[in-house]
């Protein structure tokens, strides 16, 4: 048997090099992998947890698809498809919330987070959020999930109401793992935190061209150079943290050598990675193109990954609404 994954991500907005680094790259890594059956969704319903615009969804929902096949994501392999079309995962979120208690939902970090950056938007969807992510997985029993860092509370509330659900219900469901990347907290072009699309200047979008990106990088902020310590944290410990992810290790090492020697040159460093980055994406942008140009083709992904995921969810669904008493 192979071992199932699922992922997704909101379709708040453009992809950045944390989401990248931190879920793509992994999700790319598990499609290519025989052992691995991929299942990969745009997380649109989870958008209206926090204040949002109608139609920004509605071509943001679109657009994650195009950013998946552009990133190298093939419907060949993974099944792609946005969870509004598999509506399975909002009735098994209902069946998970009726053994989940408010108290440890708000408990959970990103609820008070968000709560925090929009205090007059505390609804039930954002209380019930790990919940649906929890119906998300769970409803393909996948076992592992390429997210980045910042998704392990909403994993272990995954592994707690699965855990919950079987013991009440005798159903099987898997306590899910994340699976973890070198790219799993990309930081902040701030010096402050991780990369987030909610931050406005900690970020660098994969469709970004060289001169923007330079302007971002050349914007992070650095010190005089010289020390008899490497930084652990703030702008410089995250500009080697991304020399490191897209230079590789050895480069890193030789911007260290000079840090606690003669001096590091800023101006340089960045100039490289800056150019380094935007060759990175060189064959996303490409392929991006490529799809924006095909539209045919990305209704006709989404049409077929709808299909075959419903499929599986369907199946799920009647065996649960059995055990629960509904049938
Ligand atoms: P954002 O915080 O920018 O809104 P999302 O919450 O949409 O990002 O995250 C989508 C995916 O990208 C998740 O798997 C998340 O863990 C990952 N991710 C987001 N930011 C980073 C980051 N800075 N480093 C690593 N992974 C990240
Ligand atoms: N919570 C994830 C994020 O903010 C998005 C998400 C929703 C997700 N459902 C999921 C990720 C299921 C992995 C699996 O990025």
């Amino acid at each position: 048997m192979k071992k199932r994954v699922l992922s997704g991500i909101r379709s708040t907005g453009k992809l950045h090099l944390g989401n990248y680094l931190g879920a793509v790259k992994g999700m790319i890594d598990l499609q290519n992998n025989p052992d691995y059956e991929t299942i990969y969704m745009v997380a649109d319903v989870h958008t209206l947890t926090t204040p949002y615009d109608i139609e920004a969804l509605r071509q943001n929902r679109r657009e994650i698809i195009v950013d998946y096949l552009a990133a190298g994501l093939d419907p060949e392999k993974s099944i792609l498809f946005q969870q509004a079309n598999v509506s399975e995962h909002l009735e098994l979120a209902f069946y998970f919330a009726s053994v989940t208690t408010v108290a440890k939902m708000q408990h959970l970090p990103t609820f008070k987070d968000k709560v925090k950056q929009h205090p007059d938007h505390a609804t039930l969807a954002l209380l019930n959020y790990p919940m649906l992510m929890a119906a998300d997985i769970l409803i393909y029993k996948a076992s592992l999930v390429p997210v980045g860092l910042d998704q392990e509370p909403h994993l272990e509330a995954t592994r707690q109401v699965a855990r919950k659900f079987n013991q009440v219900y005798g159903t099987d469901f898997p306590e899910p793992q994340r699976f973890t990347t070198p790219g799993e907290y990309v930081p902040s072009l701030t010096g402050e935190g991780k990369m987030s699309k909610s931050v406005p200047g900690s970020y660098i979008n994969l469709v970004d061209d060289l001169a923007t990106i330079q302007k971002r990088i050349a914007a992070v902020p650095t010190d005089s150079g010289q020390g008899d310590l490497i930084p652990q944290s703030g702008g410089v410990a995250g500009l080697l943290t991304l020399v490191e992810l897209i230079e590789g290790q050895e480069q890193r090492r030789q911007y260290e050598e000079q840090y606690l020697g003669a001096g590091l040159r800023y101006g340089e460093l960045k100039k490289q990675l800056a150019q380094a980055i935007y060759d990175e994406l060189a064959s996303f942008r490409e392929k991006r193109a490529e799809m924006m140009a095909n539209p045919d083709y990305v209704d006709a992904v989404i049409v077929e990954g709808a299909k075959k995921a419903q499929a599986i969810a369907g199946a799920t669904l009647a065996e649960v609404k059995e055990k629960i008493g509904l049938v």
